[in-house]
């Protein structure tokens, strides 16, 4: 059975309720927190959107979507007395005049309670609608924001959604959520680094000839062509997901695992990461975007296929970084991180590769393969590849294999979605997991730098095929420097 801690009576507003994040994410983590017993029965949620529907239709569509998203977790007793919990209000964000008195006189009577506001919107609304919740007072000390990535498309975009939120919130009320922090994969990278004493003595430049963070999916676009083709790999994914991952493996174990101590610490690893620009982007950088698979069984359609009117987009849909970060436990090792579309597998690890041994007994290639591998999904778990003797006669022969750790085998409890960690984190006003704006200002920076250098060298990115390993020039970038990939075997 989970263990979790209750929390008290919250009312949750959802902006964008009935989007593609509410209906496949939010809603059914709320779900499952009420199913565990976690949620309080006078809690409230109430979901906004432009369009106009019932309550009760919207009940309907909720239902849909957690039934969906739930498998044979789905447990039709809770929802119907979860159901009770959920209202809709149709507000367009938008429109200085919308219904906002509705919404106020619901949520009026329980000031005293935490009060969500969860703007699962484009973030083009983030500030209007924070005025608006400012403007009829539901800015309340009580009141949290949750802002979705991406924040902003660059430095000057974040700053200007984190000014005019930071107008009407405080910064301890703003919940900017990363929902690769609320992965239990994600947290135990913590928790492994550290609650053991094994690995912090080895945790530097003396003993790690290289970090690599793959984040790989096999999926395409599915159907968010429009924000994508503007986004692309580096800001959907680089940003945000990978940086975070780099700084939970980077940074220097906090005093506490207070709000604070932990970003700060994660800030000082975006701070030391060296600048990548002008014709260094050439060197330390590989973007890549998918071209159709002809051949084979299943065609694959190609990126710029899907995407309306047969653009002649150069979006990237692949990035391969060579990282520094340029502190003195990390002086000199290689950060390399990877992520793309339409790759051969969904696979995200973190690999430290270790040095060598200085001094070689059983002879040539016996002496790289110490590995500590951290699968973050899909078969979440922790590998230690070590040296072993091969049984048999005929001299000593050397094989590396893995200590396995699979969760899978280790825990028979279900995993919750990461959002139902943030959600509750975001309840309890515990912002460790969620980024700070400097942080997220540290990280637009770094960002910037590679986005300006890419922009001057006019290059596209180089096309690689649908369901390969992205583009060879990636594989070029590791092999100038004597490595490999990990290919998630
Ligand atoms: C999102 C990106 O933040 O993360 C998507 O916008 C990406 O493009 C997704 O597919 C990956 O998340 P996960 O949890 O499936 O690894």
């Amino acid at each position: 059975m989970a263990k979790f801690i209750p929390v008290e009576p919250f009312d949750i507003v959802i902006f964008g309720g009935t989007g593609d994040l509410s209906r496949r994410k939010l809603l059914p983590a709320l779900y499952h927190r009420w199913v565990d017993g976690q949620i309080p029965e006078t809690s409230r949620i109430i979901g906004t959107a432009r369009t106009e529907m019932s309550t009760r239709a919207y009940r309907a569509m909720a239902q849909e979507a957690c039934e969906s998203a739930s498998g044979k977790n789905w447990d039709s007793d809770a929802w119907k007395s979860f159901e009770n919990l959920i209202e809709y209000v149709s507000i367009d964000a938008t429109d200085e005049k919308a219904d906002w008195p509705t919404l106020k006189s619901k949520l009026s009577g329980e000031a005293k309670r935490p009060c969500v506001f969860y703007l699962a919107t484009s973030p083009r609304l983030y500030v209007g609608i924070s005025e608006a919740l400012g403007r009829v007072g539901l800015a309340t000390e009580q009141a949290r924001v949750v802002l979705e990535k991406p924040i902003g498309t660059d430095l000057e975009s974040a700053r200007e959604i984190n000014d005019g939120v930071g107008a009407v919130f405080a910064e301890r009320q703003v919940f900017r959520i990363d929902h690769y922090l609320g992965k239990e994969t994600v947290q135990n990278l913590l928790v492994l680094r550290f609650a053991n004493m094994l690995f912090e003595p080895l945790w530097s430049r003396n003993y790690v000839d290289h970090v690599q963070i793959t984040v790989a999916e096999d999926l395409g676009l599915e159907g968010r062509a429009d924000y994508y083709d503007k986004s692309g790999a580096l800001r959907d994914m680089v940003q945000n997901h990978m940086l975070q991952l780099l700084c939970l493996t980077a940074m220097e174990p906090p005093n506490h695992l207070d709000d604070d101590d932990i970003r700060t610490e994660k800030i000082k690893v975006l701070n030391a990461l060296a600048p990548i620009s002008g014709e260094a982007a050439r060197r330390l950088t590989v973007r890549g975007q998918y071209k159709a698979r002809v051949r084979g069984d299943e065609p694959v359609k190609g990126y710029v296929d899907e995407l309306s009117g047969g653009s002649k987009s150069t979006t990237e849909t692949f990035v391969a970084i060579k990282a520094s970060v340029d502190n003195w436990r990390w002086a000199g090792v290689p950060f390399y991180l990877r992520t793309g579309k339409r790759l051969p597998i969904r696979h995200s690890d973190i690999v430290i590769q270790f040095k060598p041994t200085p001094h070689s007994l059983f002879g040539e290639g016996n002496d790289a393969v110490n590995r500590l591998v951290i699968r973050l999904q899909p078969d979440e778990g922790v590998r230690l590849y070590v040296q072993i003797k091969e049984p048999g006669p005929g001299g000593l022969r050397v094989k590396s294999l893995p200590l396995n750790l699979s969760y899978a085998e280790s825990f028979t409890v279900r995993y919750p979605d990461a959002y139902e960690r943030l959600l509750m984190d975001v309840v309890r006003g515990n912002l460790s997991l969620f980024m700070r704006r400097d942080e997220v200002e540290a990280a637009w920076t770094w960002v910037d730098g590679l986005i300006d250098a890419w922009d001057q060298s006019g290059d596209a990115p180089d096309l690689y095929t649908a369901g390969s390993n992205g583009p060879l020039a990636a594989a070029m970038m590791m092999d100038r420097d004597g490595r490999e990939w990990f290919e998630g075997t």
